[in-house]
This record gives C-alpha cells, sequence and structure tokens, in this order.
C-alpha cells in the first residue's frame, strides 16, 4: 500500500522538546516519501517552541545505512551525533562519542553515515526543504509512525539530542540536554569542512 505522506505533530514532538510543556504548531514538519529512486522531502515549520528552533524529531539508523540530505530552500542546522559502545559493542544511548553542528542553506548537501544519530532544525524565515534518498518501506501500518530504517527510541529515552538548538540574543546556541551522563563540547562545520572530514 503506497502511502507517500507523513506528518509529525506537536503531541509527538514533545517527547523530545527542551520544553516539552511549550505551546508549538500542530504540525512541526511533514515527509514525502518516495525512497531511493522518486527521494524523500521533508519540509519544516518556521519559527520556535519554548525557544528551541522546530526540528526534526532525530533517529539513529538500524543497520548500515547512510544517506545524504541535500537542502533544496531555507536555512538550517543539522546536528549529528555518536554514541560510544559498551564492552560488547553495543551504543550507550546515554553516552555520547561525538556531537557535530552543521549550518546549511539552500543547495548544501550533507551526507549521514551510518550509526549517526541526526535531526535538522530550521533556522530561517522560510519553510526548510530537503531531499534526500532514504531507504522506505511502504508496507508499514502508519507511515507517521516513522521509516523502518531508522530507531527513534533511543532519542526518545533521552529526550532528544545531546544539544538542543535555541536562540539567546539573536545568537544560535547549543544547549545541553541534561539527560545524556556523557557529552562532548560540539564541533561547528561548515558543510565544506564536514565533507573533508568524511
Ligand atoms: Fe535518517
Amino acid at each position: 500500500m503506497l502511502k507517500p505522506f507523513a506528518a509529525r505533530k506537536h503531541v509527538k514532538m514533545q517527547e523530545v522538546l527542551m520544553h516539552p510543556e511549550a505551546e508549538g504548531p500542530e504540525f512541526h514538519y511533514y515527509m514525502i516519501r518516495g525512497g531511493k529512486e522518486k527521494q524523500n522531502i521533508t519540509v519544516w515549520e518556521t519559527g520556535m517552541v519554548g525557544g528551541e528552533y522546530i526540528k526534526t524529531y532525530g533517529h539513529y539508523h538500524v543497520g548500515k545505512l547512510n544517506e545524504t540530505y541535500r537542502i533544496i530552500q531555507g536555512e538550517g542546522i543539522a546536528l549529528l551525533q555518536t554514541r560510544k559502545k559498551d564492552e560488547a559493542g553495543n551504543p550507550t544511548d546515554d553516552e555520547i562519542e561525538s556531537f557535530k553542528a552543521i549550518k546549511v542553506k539552500t543547495d548544501d548537501s550533507v551526507f549521514i553515515p551510518s550509526e549517526t544519530g541526526h535531526l535538522v532544525a530550521n533556522i530561517g524565515k522560510v519553510w526548510l526543504v530537503t531531499s534526500d534518498d532514504s531507504t522506505v518501506s511502504f508496507e508499514e501500518a502508519d507511515p507517521v509512525s516513522l521509516p523502518g530504517h531508522a530507531d527513534y527510541e533511543a532519542v526518545k529515552k533521552m529526550r532528544g539530542f545531546a544539544y538542543y538548538v535555541i536562540e539567546e540574543d539573536s545568537q544560535i546556541v547549543l544547549v545541553k540536554n541534561p539527560t545524556y551522563k556523557v557529552v562532548p563540547e560540539p564541533i561547528w562545520l561548515t558543510p565544506e569542512e564536514y565533507a573533508r572530514q568524511l
């Protein structure tokens, strides 16, 4: 069954907001899902919720799946985080190994390696629009419940990513999420600097 359209509601986003009690728009973002061939389109609402820029929920990939996001219009901050691993090699959800923040705008691309958690916040005045080549399963009963390749539980448990993107004195600032046990200082990179590191 083809279910290409999904929208992320405020009630779901409350799980990962810095201030879950704050007022927000009914929908934070919209997805049109076409998978590897047709691409997936995401459209972000503008503005803030409790001082935090509107963002996607954020997830890790299950298995060896990477993807590339291309910015079609707007301005955003892409957050990329990786988890430390325990002796058995399993990721520790509350201990972060690396945290990168990349400021992106129209025509920029960001490659997301497998095992790297990612979300994007809209810091602009217009809809932020991206396309990505992530695989999707159209067999899912509920398309809003998210692509099958993605692990949202780790992010839900930690009430979001290791940092929240907020505005303070007209500046974009990252605020540490106190739910995490170990969090490194964030590394700010341009898309070009980030691409050179890969
Ligand atoms: Fe993804």
